[in-house]
């Protein structure tokens, strides 16, 4: 069943976190819906414009539609992942997504606040919920001073009047993350601080948690391991999502992880099975893994074995 991400919101907040995943294919569509399912968790399916044109928009979401008829169990929305003013329009118009991200963080505060305007007023008109963004999300550049780092972040007192005026329904914020398998270099960790300051000003109000992948040193050591070469990755500690949800934070976007469970199985199954090339082969151990991935994410996230009770609230 499609819902919108804030009746999911309504249910977790404070209480849970709900698990975002970016997919791409058949494969993860599988193993996501198995994993929520088996694990009892509402989720967000992210799609990407990079996603979007994968292979065609509607090859994705044809693939989601069928799922929802498999897993008849399953809640769950359908979310734009940072979309532009384009991308975002189209999947308002589309009927499909019931949640979409209009992404102008690069853009001034006061432009940032006049595209999301737009955007919220043309999916609010449709029942469809935005996600918006202020801040930007860093890298691991070590030779960047504090001062730059913290400019990056998202302003604890410029967060009030960002929603007030755009009338965004959750706002994504820069606390330290980046996307990728390579967040901190260092000491670096998540701000907890600079959160605890957004949801000060921000009582009540969804914050999402982009580049929350975890990036497990097995995983990668196994990669290295059967061919890999990724070198000095790092990712968010699982144990900061307990502390980072009664700091507000509702959705936790995970994409690398996933990324990470398709190249480890790929290259074991290969470098075991040289003689093999059936491609469901490796296809279904990926689905198997990737669902019991998702498992153990919402666990970490508080999602799991929560449906039951998020179904009464809907
Ligand atoms: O935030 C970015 C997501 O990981 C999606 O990545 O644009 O390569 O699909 P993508
Ligand atoms: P990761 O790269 O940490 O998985 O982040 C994904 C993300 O933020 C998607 O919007
Ligand atoms: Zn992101």
């Amino acid at each position: 069943m499609i819902v919108t991400t804030k009746e999911l919101f309504k249910a977790a907040y404070q209480k849970f976190a709900i698990g975002a995943y970016n997919i791409n294919n058949l494969e993860q569509c599988m193993g996501l819906f198995r994993g929520n399912v088996d694990s009892d968790a509402p989720f967000i399916i992210q799609i990407s414009k990079g996603a979007r044109s994968y292979t065609d928009k509607r090859m994705l979401e044809g693939i989601i539609r069928a799922a929802d008829e498999v897993f008849p169990e399953a809640v769950f929305a359908v979310h734009l992942d940072h979309g532009d003013y384009d991308a975002c329009i189209d999947c308002i118009d589309s009927g499909f997504y019931s949640s979409v991200m209009i992404d102008a963080s690069g853009e001034p505060f006061d432009e940032n606040i006049r595209i999301t305007r737009e955007i919220v007023e043309r999916a609010h008109a449709k029942g469809i919920v935005v996600e918006a963004e202020l801040g930007q999300l860093g890298g691991v550049e070590e030779h960047v001073s504090v001062d730059e780092k913290n400019a990056h972040l998202t302003d604890p007192d410029q967060a009030g009047e960002f929603v007030q005026r755009s009338g965004c329904d959750s706002l994504a914020v820069a606390i330290g993350t980046s996307h990728g398998a390579y967040k901190f270099s260092g000491d670096q960790a998540l701000r907890l601080d600079v959160l605890a300051e957004i949801q000060k000003r921000l009582p009540d109000f969804p914050l999402v948690m982009h580049g929350s992948s975890s990036v497990p040193q097995e995983e990668v050591a196994r990669i290295n391991a059967a061919g890999g070469a990724m070198k000095g990755t790092k990712g968010v500690d699982e144990e900061d999502f307990a502390k980072a949800v009664p700091l507000g934070v509702t959705k936790v976007n995970i994409d690398t992880d996933g990324r990470l469970v398709w190249t480890r199985v790929h290259r074991e199954f290969f470098r075991d099975k040289p003689e093999k090339f059936d491609l469901r082969d490796p296809g279904k151990i990926f689905m198997a893994e990737y669902a019991k991935f998702i498992a153990h994410k919402n666990e970490k996230l508080g999602s799991a074995r929560t449906l039951k009770w998020v179904r009464e609230l809907l």
